[in-house]
């Protein structure tokens, strides 16, 4: 494509996203296509001839639109946020534009030290202190399974340059919570350590993790002979936004020596806002932390922030040393893909540059907040309205809230049952998406408050929905 026509059908294309933005909230949230239906509109074959691309965007809207649940619209309470900010929409296109290959600070400097510079930007939003340096990856999934190589490495004084887990004499254990996310889970699997010594520890009322239950289970495992590596504490666990002990949790770790990697995916963004900075009091103590601007604040996916108090055990586990990888300025500067496992990198941090240039700490803050408070709004209407009941406290912009008609109280099965339909209307219905799930035995209806889009007025037309969908 030459520059002229990219220019054409690039403002083409830019006035279609303005305008699908502009009308997002006529579309039904979640996408209503049956499997395969978008699959038979495309030919089964490549074009063997050029086509061109003329038509795209009658295609995007013919074939593409249908088939789209709708992540930015005001309706959306299902799994977590996941903003695009349009200034992300803007920096994508920008940082594809330039076309870098950021691996090397050689290989484009201005990607590596606008990350530089926008990532300590963002650890001073969060109230995170200098020992924490921090660096970019795709997702929290990475960056766990990064932490967990790291905590691997510690802990058996770098056995991957000699037999690696295979020849250690003790299992090394990993310890969470059992409302972890399962990325957690996967990450201690890939890792090596074994399902057998991944221990996912009970979690109480408020669905925390249990310090005496953690304590117990360390003391157990060393008593039997194996060396506890890494413990993952929740700051915001996925299904209730539960909050792990982090200072208790921290202060286990120091005492045995483990591994403390802080899973804030969903809230630490909320950190942002000193008044929540309590809870994750013992931060500090982290040797690795992960949060996801993509979730909440509003970088379009993927971009996650990954800090660590070690920099240079981080880039002892992941560096490899070729000698085509070499440059001049190696010992100078960050070679960024020394920070990580893939080699490549896009130039993720112009989302986060533009966003937090776009808005200002205030602006961002702004909306955490409000979203925050619509929460609570939510919250009080559920604990207000009889045969409603709230499943978790709200500490962040989670309800989890279930309808318990006085005919179906007690029986289990009859309310999941219940609550499984009322979920179901409510997504069919199109206004608004949210995600039903178990919550140790109890069906529960999860509204995940936080869509850049959303207002107040849409959560209470949400409410107004769920008890219309109940009755
Ligand atoms: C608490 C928590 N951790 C980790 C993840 C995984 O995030 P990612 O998709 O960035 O790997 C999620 C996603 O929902 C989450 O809620």
């Amino acid at each position: 494509m030459d520059p002229n026509e990219f220019r054409r059908l690039g403002h083409e294309l830019v006035d279609w996203v303005a305008d699908y933005r502009e009308r997002i909230a006529d579309y039904p949230v979640m996408s209503r296509v049956e499997p395969g239906e978008i699959e038979a509109l495309l030919p089964a074959a490549p074009p063997r001839q050029a086509e061109g691309l003329a038509d795209i965007a009658a295609d995007l809207e013919r074939i593409v639109l249908p088939g789209i649940t709708h992540w930015n619209h005001p309706g959306w309470f299902a799994y977590f946020p996941s903003n695009t900010d349009l200034s992300s929409v803007l920096a994508d296109l920008v940082a594809a534009g330039l076309g870098p290959q950021c691996m090397s600070w050689q290989t484009s400097p201005a990607a590596t030290e606008v990350e530089n510079v926008v990532i300590d930007w963002l650890r001073q939003m969060l109230g995170l202190s200098v020992a924490f340096s921090g660096v970019i990856q795709d997702s929290a999934s990475t960056a766990t399974f990064c932490a967990l190589l790291c905590a691997r490495e510690r802990t058996t004084g770098f056995g991957q340059n000699r037999g690696g887990l295979q020849a250690e004499q003790a299992p090394l254990v990993v310890y969470a919570s059992d409302q972890a996310h399962s990325s957690i889970p996967k990450a201690a699997l890939l890792a090596g350590f074994g399902a057998e010594h991944l221990r996912l520890i009970e979690t109480d009322e408020a669905h925390a993790l249990r310090l005496d239950l953690l304590d117990a289970a360390i003391r157990a495992d060393l008593a039997a002979g194996r060396r506890p590596c890494a413990v993952v504490a929740a700051i915001g666990s996925t299904a209730t936004t539960a909050v792990d002990p982090l200072a208790g949790i921290a202060g286990l770790a120091a005492e045995h020596g483990l591994w403390l990697h802080v899973d804030a995916a969903m809230a630490g963004v909320a950190m942002i806002c000193p008044e929540y900075r309590p809870l994750w009091e013992g931060v500090e103590a982290a040797d690795s932390l992960v949060l996801n601007p993509h979730k909440w604040l509003g970088t379009g996916f993927d971009l996650s922030a990954y800090f660590v108090h070690d920099p240079e055990h981080l880039v002892r586990v992941m560096s490899t040393d070729p000698s085509y990888l070499r440059t001049a300025q190696d010992g100078r500067v960050r070679n960024l893909r020394d920070w990580g496992i893939p080699l490549g990198r896009r130039f993720r941090a112009l989302k986060l540059w533009f966003l937090i240039r776009e808005y200002g700490v205030a602006g961002l803050q702004e909306r955490i907040r409000r979203d925050m408070d619509n929460a609570q709004w939510l919250a009080a209407q559920v604990g207000a309205e009889p045969g409603w009941e709230l499943l978790a406290p709200v500490q962040l912009q989670t309800v989890c809230l279930r309808h318990v008609p006085p005919a179906l109280a007690g029986d289990e099965e009859a309310l999941a049952d219940h609550n499984r339909a009322v979920a179901e209307r409510i997504n069919l219905g199109g206004r608004a998406y949210l995600t039903s799930a178990e919550l140790k035995g109890r069906q529960i209806v999860r509204v995940s408050i936080g869509a850049q889009a959303t207002e107040r007025a849409d959560v209470a037309a949400l409410w107004d929905d769920l008890r219309a969908a109940a009755t």
